[in-house]
């Protein structure tokens, strides 16, 4: 046994309680995302699944054309790495946080900038565990704006969303491809299922799990009211989803918003463990843990405020670790893949690599004088 003195100097050594994540060595993971564009550094002590806040989506990573940014993304992404957990792509299709620039392009230009923007994803991502490939279909909620680039809505009313899911799927033939979307716990319910049963019935090697962002169950006060959601309802709800649409869920984006410490404690110990044990549910992502530093309308969502524990996170440190072996329809296992640069072609063949500079995807032809490259980001 280690004595208290060794032990005290391997935390002063490694700085700590850095492996004591909350879900480590359970049967699902407990994620959480950035902060503020980047990583905190406690991030790998509670959680065990990491999504950018924001620093993955297209108008971050592109804001004018070709002018690629993807350090916030990559720092996530390494941290997954570095940390042995899974990384989450937020998001491929999606209609907020869209480039702007892509508006005043014809449709095939729009279609070739969507080709590229998945093909540079792909080949710095390849083995990415789990992807929001469209996010925010539903109608009303936040649909992508250029779906004719996509096929528009085509004879099944979502075929754009459909082309997106066989675009991904040929980029990352392992990666866990997820439907995700606003509350569709309780709003739009029917018309969430019918988009994932349209992308399923097209081609269900495309479609890998639904998304359920969970924002809003809160009990809300002032110009948009909502009462709590109940046990009952959400029980209910991941059923029916199951039942409807018969893919594993994802809780993608969950925040319980209370100013209250005590509503906030209640409102985890009546929600939280629905989701936990459903075995329709793969896995849970947490929308921010630090008060004060989570989106707007969930601004008492944190769960550490001024450096201590809210009583919500200790209670959910306590009961996730009493309930290590819940049922996984989806376990993920690590994806491995070959990166794209060495499995295409042999040496005297073209392989695809990433430019030096990050923007392109470029086949490079080795020749007795050297290499040849040539830019073919967006040709497919
Ligand atoms: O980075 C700029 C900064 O330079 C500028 O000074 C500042 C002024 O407003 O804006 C900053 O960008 C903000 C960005 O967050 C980073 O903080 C954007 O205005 C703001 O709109 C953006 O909000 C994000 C929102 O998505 C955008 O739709 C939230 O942080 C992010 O939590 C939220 O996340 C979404 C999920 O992606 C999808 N599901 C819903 C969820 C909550 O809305």
């Amino acid at each position: 046994m280690k004595s208290a003195a060794l032990s005290a100097a391997i935390l002063l050594a490694f700085g700590s309680t850095a492996d004591a994540q909350i879900a480590k060595g359970a049967t699902k993971f407990l994620g959480n995302i950035t902060h503020q564009s980047k990583v905190r550094t406690d991030f790998a002590t509670y959680w065990n699944q990491i999504t950018a806040e924001n620093e993955c989506k297209w108008e971050v990573v592109e804001p004018s054309r070709d002018n690629m940014n993807w350090s916030g993304c990559q720092a996530a992404y390494d941290a997954a790495k570095t940390g042995g957990f899974p990384f989450r792509f937020h998001t491929l299709i999606w209609g907020s946080q869209v480039p702007g620039w892509l508006a005043s392009l014809s449709t095939a230009e729009q279609l070739a900038e969507i080709e590229e923007w998945m093909d540079l994803a792909a080949a710095r991502f390849p083995d990415v565990a789990m992807i929001d490939v469209v996010n925010e279909a539903v109608t009303g909620h936040a649909p992508f704006p250029h779906i004719a680039a996509l096929g528009g809505a085509g004879t099944s009313g979502h075929e754009w969303v459909i082309e997106s899911f066989r675009m991904a799927r040929k980029r990352w033939p392992k990666a866990k491809l997820v439907l995700n979307d606003y509350n569709n716990l309780r709003w739009n319910v029917d018309d969430f299922i019918a988009i994932a049963k349209k992308v399923k019935a097209a081609d269900p090697k495309i479609i890998d799990a639904i998304g359920c962002q969970a924002h809003d169950l809160s009990a809300t006060t002032g110009q948009y009211t909502n009462p709590e959601m109940t046990a009952g309802a959400l029980t209910t709800v991941l059923k029916k989803l199951n039942d409807q649409v018969g893919l594993p869920i994802y809780i993608t984006e969950l925040d319980l918003s209370y100013e209250s410490d005590a509503a906030q404690e209640a409102a985890y110990k009546a929600l939280f463990p629905i989701m936990w044990e459903s075995p329709y549910v793969a896995g849970v992502t947490i929308w921010g843990y630090v008060y004060g530093q989570t989106w707007n309308q969930a601004q008492y969502s944190g769960l550490i405020k001024n450096g201590a524990d809210r009583p919500a996170f200790t209670w959910l440190k306590q009961y996730v670790a009493s309930k290590p072996n819940v049922t996984n329809p989806l376990p993920l296992t690590p994806v491995s893949v070959t990166p794209r640069q060495a499995s295409i072609g042999s040496a005297k063949e073209p392989r695809l690599e990433l430019s030096k500079d990050g923007n392109r995807v470029e086949a490079v032809f080795e020749r007795d004088g050297g290499a040849v490259r040539t830019d073919v980001s967006g040709k497919r």
